[in-house]
């Protein structure tokens, strides 16, 4: 971790082996239910390549991280509050400054995010999927890392090949586990269990720093989740208390016990 964290803020970037799997869906409603939960929180746009955040809450935001980098304009212009009642600030994509992050990029990016971190609670990282240097370096900035699965039997193969590289690079002792899009017959908890048992196996066994996965629950697969998205709004207006927005719920109940009161 890079980032000097205050005593109570935390970084958590929400990540996964593939794309599509529901990172965004995710970092949205959990950060409005959060906010439900008293919390302040900002929500920052980290998928350089393929940032759809602005879109999934109807914002036509564009002044972004990019151009406050550029001098362009003044960070508190690039920070927008969204429909839930958090903040959130797009990174800018398409730049080959980002994608190659100059290594100024990404010192004034550090920079910004930590002259950030004592008017919030949680920074949540909506961050690229896979395990590129972009993601890498979005990752390095966390204190915490929320990895998004989808249980089908692939995916497990994919978590695993990016839980490899994340205990290698970032040197993680524990990773957050939730299962999106779970269906009926299948047990999150028993999917991270499998996860764990192969990374006991073929990467913890020589390991002086043991990575462990904690399991944060299982989203279902909603039809609302998708209705949400097509209106462009987030659970809690479009669909409060379907299964989606209670399990997302929990997942937020969860995540500040492990978070922010026992400082997991
Ligand atoms: N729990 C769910 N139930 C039903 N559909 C979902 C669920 N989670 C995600 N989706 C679908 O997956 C799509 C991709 O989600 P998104 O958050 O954009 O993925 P990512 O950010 O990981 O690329 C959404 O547009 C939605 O249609
Ligand atoms: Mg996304």
């Amino acid at each position: 971790m890079v980032l000097a964290h205050g005593s109570r803020s935390k970084v958590i970037a929400v990540t996964s082996g593939r794309g599509g799997v529901g990172k965004t869906f995710v970092s949205a409603n959990l950060a409005s239910s959060l906010v439900e939960r008293g919390l302040r929180v900002l929500v920052l746009d980290a998928d350089l390549g393929l940032a759809n955040l602005d879109v999934v809450l109807n914002l036509c935001h564009k002044i972004t991280l990019h151009h406050v980098i550029a001098g362009k304009s003044r960070l508190e212009e690039a920070i927008y509050k969204a429909p839930g009642g958090f903040s959130v600030l797009l990174a800018g994509t398409g730049t080959v400054e980002f994608s190659r992050l100059a290594s100024e990029v990404h010192d004034e990016f550090l920079r910004i995010v930590e002259s950030l971190l004592p008017n919030y609670d949680i920074v949540l990282l909506d961050t690229g999927a896979g395990i590129s240097e972009v993601v890498q370096f979005s990752l390095s900035m966390a204190s915490e890392i929320l990895l998004v699965v989808t249980p089908e039997p692939t995916s497990l193969t994919d978590a695993y090949a990016t839980i490899k590289v994340l205990a290698a690079q970032q040197k993680l002792q524990k990773l957050h586990v939730v299962v999106n899009q779970a269906v009926q017959t299948v047990d999150g908890n028993v999917f991270t269990t499998k996860l764990q048992q192969v990374l006991d196996r073929f990467v913890n066994k020589d390991s002086e720093h043991p990575l462990k996965l904690i399991h944060m629950g299982d989203i279902p697969v909603d039809s609302a989740v998708r209705q949400a998205i097509m209106k462009r709004q987030l659970l809690a207006q479009s669909a409060p208390g379907c299964p989606a927005a209670l399990a997302i719920a929990q997942l937020a109940s969860k995540l500040e016990d492990a978070v922010i009161k026992h400082g997991a």
